[in-house]
């Protein structure tokens, strides 16, 4: 059996990007299908960072899927920088223009998003199996895939390959129209979170002689904390017990007082990349968020990038669509590739700024102390770091 559908977007991928680009197609009156390759329940519940810069905000209202957000979220007006044992704030009110970040959950966001789509009756086709994409130089791109039993044909007009890091789509490039950056760290975040009350109220980064570490949350009754681990440390190593021990070890006193620990929700290893891919757009196919770029965490940029990728990309087909102009089309990859870089750019510095490099000896990590010093005591140093941590404007620089 055969199933054809028609749409003028097809989207590859569920995750954040798909499911925001499905939403502000949709209020724009575009018509999409997404192609999905996990069952909802595994998309529902995948646990990510979650700190929102205004522009992410703005989008998320503008799709319509802000309520809850504003209800829930919880703003933030600055976080501390712990070194040498003391911990510093970093105002972002005072020093970035009166603005702010948002501390909510990535797994809260996609729900919302998915709840929205299904109130609205949109079709994704979770569990699609062999999805693959077709003639997408052609005026007549095609999604295949297998889905319920039934082989399916998603004929459309553009293709938006929102499939992560591990997509098909960028996959599907010849190697010969794509440039590829990468930089793999050596060494990655453990992660745990609890339904502990967060150690303090805001963020904290930690640079201590035995690695990074973050005090995170996602409520005030929930926390997320990092360590940095070599990349050899596997997690079943690391007992609870293990994580609040060198937890403490990496806080400044008073934190450690507070700190409030209890078994974890969920614990798990990720690696640490720079990953940039050139053109971001191929004839009609599309890549935005993580299927075309990966940024280290430290900073929580990953999501905020992938929300500047949609919004660049759904401008672009509703001017197509409404306007019938291809300029938006023919900037995307340019447009989202200056944020991008300039994103890149800030995660990779403040990853080398806060992570412990045994291969720098004692001299890097007085180095860093120092540059870290310069930071907080200079109001240019402390700007430049509130500045890109609430996230660059999106017209930055643009004529
Ligand atoms: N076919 C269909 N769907 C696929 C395929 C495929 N071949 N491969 C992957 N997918 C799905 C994944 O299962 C996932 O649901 O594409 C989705 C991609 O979602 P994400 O990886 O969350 O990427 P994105 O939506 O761009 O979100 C970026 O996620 O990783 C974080 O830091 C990142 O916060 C940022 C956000
Ligand atoms: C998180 O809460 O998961 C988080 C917060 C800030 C970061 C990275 C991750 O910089």
């Amino acid at each position: 059996m055969i199933a054809t559908h028609r749409t003028q977007v097809a989207i590859v991928g569920a995750g954040p990007s798909g499911l925001l680009l499905g939403q502000l197609l949709f209020k724009a009156g575009i018509d999409a299908v997404i192609v999905e390759r996990q069952s909802a329940e595994h998309v529902r519940s995948r646990i990510r960072a979650g700190v929102l810069e205004q522009v992410s905000i703005d989008l998320l209202d503008e799709a319509g899927v802000g309520q809850r957000m504003h209800r829930e979220g919880l703003v933030h007006t600055g976080f501390d920088l712990l070194f040498k044992g003391e911990r510093h704030r970093i105002d972002l009110q005072q020093l970035a223009g009166g603005q702010h970040v948002m501390v909510y959950g990535q797994t809260e966001l996609t729900r919302d998003l998915m709840d929205a789509r299904q109130a609205s009756g949109l079709t994704t086709l979770y569990e699609a199996q062999q999805v693959q994409i077709h003639d997408y130089d052609s005026a007549r791109p095609r999604v295949t895939c297998e889905h319920a039993g039934k082989s399916h044909i998603i004929e459309c007009d553009f293709i938006a390959g929102c499939d992560g890091f591990h997509g098909v789509c960028r996959a599907s490039v010849p190697r010969d129209r794509i440039m590829e950056f990468e930089k793999v760290y050596p060494f990655g975040w453990l992660g745990l979170l609890a339904d502990t009350p967060p150690v303090h109220h805001e963020l904290i980064y930690v640079n201590s002689p035995r690695g990074f570490a973050l005090c995170s949350q996602r409520s005030t009754t929930r926390s997320r904390y990092y360590l940095q681990v070599p990349l050899t440390d596997k997690v079943e190593q690391w007992s609870d017990e293990a994580f609040w021990q060198e937890l403490r070890l990496r806080l400044d006193p008073q934190a450690r007082d507070h700190l409030v620990t209890g078994p974890s929700l969920e614990k798990s290893i990720a690696p640490l990349r720079s990953f940039v891919t050139e053109p971001m757009r191929f004839g009609r196919l599309f890549l935005a968020g993580d299927a075309a770029h990966i940024v280290p965490p430290t900073g929580a940029k990953g999501l905020n990038l992938a929300a500047s990728d949609v919004k660049y990309l759904a401008g672009a087909l509703i001017e197509h669509y409404q306007e019938r102009s291809n300029a938006g089309i023919d900037h995307y990859s340019d447009r989202c590739l200056r944020r991008i870089w300039r994103a890149e750019r800030f995660s990779w510095w403040f990853t080398s700024l806060m992570h412990h490099f045994p291969e720098n000896g004692a001299i890097g990590q007085k180095l860093q102390e120092a540059e870290l010093d310069y930071l907080i005591h200079s109001e240019s140093g402390a700007r430049t770091v509130a500045e890109n941590y609430v996230g660059l404007p999106l017209s930055f620089g643009e004529a």
